[in-house]
């Protein structure tokens, strides 16, 4: 019994330093892989001015013409690889994608909490993905849009007869429509203080972190803390009244999952982040291109007014639903190639979370690794003429992961189709209802930190008559 279990100890121990040396010799292999072309700049520093003192698409589009589609470079401190070709893009977000963490700077984790959906991976990941799935998935969302409609009207209503600068006017049209996708109609009492406190949280969080008195990031910390407050005061409400609610907030709240009011605090401040600035970039965009282009304008308007004589014609009540937005190719077009254009989140941030081969290249453990989303929406061969605004492109689907303004795999865009939505829903009454003229310059760009036409795009507007 002794000498067997000896025996086995040993076998043990010699197949244990088999698989290790095995594993080494692998490893070995792919160290001696060369690294991606490219150039680190100076110590430290890296390359971080040459990206961010100029429009960063002129040091992509360089790096890439210079070194092909993927190269390595260095900024903010990290030596990164940057990769824009769809396969290499698959790799990173779906298919390898477990080698692949997402990681974000400091700043952000501060304000949206370590909780929230991001930077999560695993279980934890999986399951909170199901739960803000359910909440915008289409059978979902679809009893959202009368009251969309209604949140669309009234903010149009508000920008009659005055100049306004579009993109702060859209970031509250998409924050007032986050807040209905997350709390259902309960919103209305808190909304005030919800905007009062997100509002200084996110002057806050790129400040410099200096937790003193009077500082912004110590009023950020506090805004935060009152958020959290106004949250839980809405739980109790909820969980008193024994309701189901199919808003996200109810989703959170589902019985056998068991979040704690942290972790539904980091992911409700999570989505509001995700869904307010971006969707309101897109819809600033689509605005401009849509004043540049009339007979792309023209045929928008057309599609938008047949909807309205549709639902006369059919005594159906006024406000929009679901299938009359299933019936807008035209406009779906638009904001496909809007997106595309625009490209708003130029690129994501991933991180190896092991040495991994790619293409003949090491990329090596801890690095980071930057799909470039950009690059991809902008390249001849996947898109001609790639600057020309042209919806009529999308006429045919484009080929998988040459197209992905929501991203891909297991941390692609959950908020996908209310984005969309809430899109169509606000151009069907702008263009049915209003002519607006833009104010501003013509082409200037400013980056903070999303692509935005110069100004937040100045327009004026009035009822078409
Ligand atoms: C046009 C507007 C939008 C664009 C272009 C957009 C784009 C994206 C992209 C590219 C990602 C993936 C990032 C990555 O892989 O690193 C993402 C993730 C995410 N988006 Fe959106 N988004 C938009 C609107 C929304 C809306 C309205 C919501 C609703 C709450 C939302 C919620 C989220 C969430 C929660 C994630 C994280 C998913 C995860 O990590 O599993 N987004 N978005
Ligand atoms: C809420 O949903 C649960 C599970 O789907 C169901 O068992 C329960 O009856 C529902 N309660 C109400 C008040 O609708
Ligand atoms: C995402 O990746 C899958 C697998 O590679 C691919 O089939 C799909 O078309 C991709 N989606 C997009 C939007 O490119």
């Amino acid at each position: 019994m002794e000498i067997m279990s000896i025996i086995t100890f040993a076998v043990f121990i010699f197949l244990v330093f088999l698989l290790h040396s095995i594993l080494k010799f692998f490893s070995i292999g792919i160290k001696k892989l060369p690294l991606p072309p490219g150039t680190l700049g100076w110590p430290y520093i890296g390359e971080t001015f040459q990206l961010y003192s100029q429009n960063p698409n002129v040091f992509f589009a360089s790096k890439v013409k210079k070194f092909g589609s993927i190269f390595k470079t260095h900024i903010l401190g990290c030596p990164c690889v940057m990769i824009s070709s769809p396969e290499a893009a698959r790799l990173v977000l779906a298919t390898k994608a477990h080698l692949f963490k997402p990681t974000f700077p400091a700043s952000k984790m501060r304000m949206l909490g370590n909780q929230a959906i991001f930077f999560q991976q695993g279980d934890y990941h999986a399951k909170l993905r199901k739960l803000v799935l359910r909440a915008f998935m289409p059978e979902s969302i679809r009893n959202m849009v009368s009251d969309i409609d209604s949140v669309a009207i009234n903010t149009l209503g508000s920008w009659e007869g005055r100049q306004i600068n579009t993109y702060q006017e859209m970031k509250t049209y998409t924050f007032n429509v986050a807040l209905l996708s997350i709390f259902g109609k309960d919103e209305v009492l808190y909304r005030e203080d919800l905007k009062r406190c997100y509002h200084i949280l996110e002057k806050g969080y790129n400040s410099m972190p200096i937790n003193l008195p009077g500082t912004l990031f110590h009023k950020a910390m506090k805004a935060r803390k009152e958020l959290a407050q106004i949250l839980a005061k809405i739980l109790s409400v909820r969980r008193q009244m024994k309701q189901n609610h199919t808003d996200l907030l109810g989703s959170f709240m589902g019985d056998k999952e068991g979040l704690t009011d942290q972790q539904i605090a980091d992911n409700i401040i999570g989505a509001i982040f995700a869904a307010r600035d971006t969707t309101a970039s897109v819809l600033t965009w689509i605005l401009k291109f849509l004043g540049e282009n009339p007979s792309v304008l023209e045929a928008v308007t057309n599609e938008q007014d047949e909807i309205i004589r549709a639902k006369e014609e059919n005594n159906e009540e006024k406000a929009l639903n679901w299938a009359d937005t299933k019936k807008m190719p035209m406009t779906s077009k638009v904001i496909q190639e809007s997106l595309r254009v625009a490209s708003i989140l130029s690129f994501t941030f991933r991180e190896a979370v092991e040495d991994v081969e790619f293409e003949g290249y090491l990329i090596p453990k801890g690095w980071k690794v930057l799909p470039l989303f950009r690059n991809i929406h902008h390249s001849p061969e996947n898109f001609p003429e790639p600057e020309k605004f042209d919806p009529s492109r999308f006429e045919v689907s484009p080929k998988p992961n040459t197209f992905m303004p929501f991203g891909n795999g297991s941390h692609a865009c959950p908020g996908n189709e209310l984005a969309k939505l809430e899109i169509l829903v606000l151009i069907h009454h702008l263009t049915t209802k209003y002519r607006w003229s833009m104010m501003g310059p013509r082409n200037g760009i400013q980056y903070g930190p999303f692509p935005l036409p110069q100004n937040g795009l100045p327009i004026k507007l009035s009822r078409k008559t």
